[in-house]
């Protein structure tokens, strides 16, 4: 099969790294990719938002197969087009797509489907959303609707601090807002937890904690994510039922009873409060750096899976898992999440000898003029995969620091929880 991979983070690459491995593979495309990607794939420059030049590259590249890693096209429904010009595509419809690129949506189909999330109002006037504010708990959670790479979200823990996230968001800081989401704080630990679905069937796709603040011990900004490890410390299958049947079940139920269903990976962002699961978010995507967590555990051919679910056929698949444990720290730009430096280069990295279960994927990296250099916050990933989360970081740690680059940072204590 020849293979485009849309994308350019480590998820991407992790995804890129998966497909070479299959027997069904023959080349890979990745658009636009990154300095990884491109030692093993052909990386193409299209610009992501012109649909028609990629529907033409695609045909031009008879290729089989487009895997879709990143929210924005999927939001802006990529995938109607893709199909509608007969390419097979896996990734979720537009319609499926605003699990992630709608809050309100996604909270309304709660409301629908009684699905457990934290209590909520929606507001389309700032006066309305100040007076809620004025009588409210604190902390309170303050959220724009669409996409914003996550930083649409505001935990307030001075109602001033919510007033002014009303002010920001209705100025249109996040795009036009016609309403605000304003939700109860819930207090508990998160989780990610993933599905694969064909539209048909669904199977679980394992689960992760991301530690998503870029201080140690949890503190500071909130990033893309830090690092993870997986399996997620809270898993057991009395809480898995609970997830599938009170969370998923309902909301798969609900694409259903719009005339749609979901196809890709579904990723839901959970609060565990003593083992109840709420919904804080979905993602209609893998994480990231969950997938690049969570992949090198998975022991069925990657390519064979996707492809089965595009051909609405997953149940054809047996997925099968690597029982160990997997730990994924992220290397980044120093000032990130705020302002940092590009095109500084990353040296040594050849000479870096990668033992079993142990991979570097690249995130926000490029090669010019066979320099490695830095082109984004999150610039590498190191994963580790054994039987001990404590081992997976000391030698991840011992990868980061084979690395000659002045200008990186990463936390020390990715998985305290399960490890100090
Ligand atoms: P979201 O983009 O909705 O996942 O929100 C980003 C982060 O904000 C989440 O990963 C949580 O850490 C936090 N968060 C969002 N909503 C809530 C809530 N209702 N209660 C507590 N924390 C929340
Ligand atoms: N790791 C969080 C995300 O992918 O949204």
């Amino acid at each position: 099969m020849n293979v485009l991979i849309i994308g350019s983070g480590g998820r991407e690459h992790a995804i890129c790294v998966s497909c070479k491995k299959s027997t069904e593979v023959n080349q890979i495309f990745c658009m636009p990719g990154n300095a990884g990607t491109e030692q093993i794939s052909k990386n193409v420059l299209i610009d992501l938002d012109n649909f028609e030049e990629i529907v033409k590259f695609v045909k031009k590249n008879n290729i089989d197969l487009v895997i879709v890693g990143p929210e924005k096209p999927l939001v802006d429904g990529i995938v109607d087009f893709l199909e509608k010009n007969k390419v097979k595509v896996f990734g979720p419809n537009k319609i499926a797509s605003k699990l992630e690129g709608s809050k309100i949506f996604t909270k309304k189909l709660c409301e629908k489907y009684k699905i457990p999330t934290a209590n909520f109002g929606i507001f389309n006037t700032s006066k309305d959303a100040n007076n809620f504010i004025e009588n409210c708990k604190l902390p309170i959670v303050v959220k724009a609707d669409g996409l914003a790479s996550g930083k649409g979200v505001y935990i307030c823990n001075k109602k001033e601090e919510a007033l002014t996230a009303i002010k920001e968001i209705f100025k249109g800081k996040f795009g036009l807002a016609k309403e605000i989401l304003i939700e109860e704080f819930l207090n508990g630990e998160e989780m990610s937890f993933f599905i694969i679905s064909d539209g048909k069937t669904y199977c679980p796709f394992g689960t992760a904690q991301d530690h998503k603040r870029v201080l140690e011990g949890d503190k500071g900004k909130n990033t893309g994510g830090m690092g993870a490890y997986s399996p997620s410390r809270l898993e057991n299958e009395n809480l898995n039922n609970k997830i599938l049947n009170k969370i998923i079940k309902p909301t798969l139920k609900g694409l259903d009873d719009l005339n749609t269903n979901f196809k890709g990976f579904l990723y839901a962002g959970l609060m565990i409060v003593e083992n109840e699961p709420f919904l804080i978010e979905y993602n209609v995507r893998m994480g990231d750096p969950e997938c690049q967590t969570i992949l090198p555990k998975l022991k069925t051919d990657f390519l064979k899976l996707i492809n089965a679910c595009v051909n609405n056929n997953l149940n054809s698949i047996n997925l099968e898992w690597h029982d160990d444990k997997s730990l994924c720290i992220v290397l980044c730009s120093k000032g990130y999440p705020d302002e940092y430096k590009n095109n500084l280069e990353i040296k040594n990295m050849e000479n870096i000898k990668l033992n079993q279960n142990e991979f570097i994927f690249h995130a926000g990296t490029k090669k010019e003029e066979n320099k490695i250099l830095s082109n984004g916050g999150r610039v590498l990933n190191f994963v580790v995969r054994s039987d001990s989360f404590k081992n997976n970081r000391v030698k991840a740690i011992n990868l980061i620091n084979q690395i000659n680059w002045g200008n990186g940072f990463f936390r020390g204590d990715i998985g305290y929880k399960v490890i100090d």
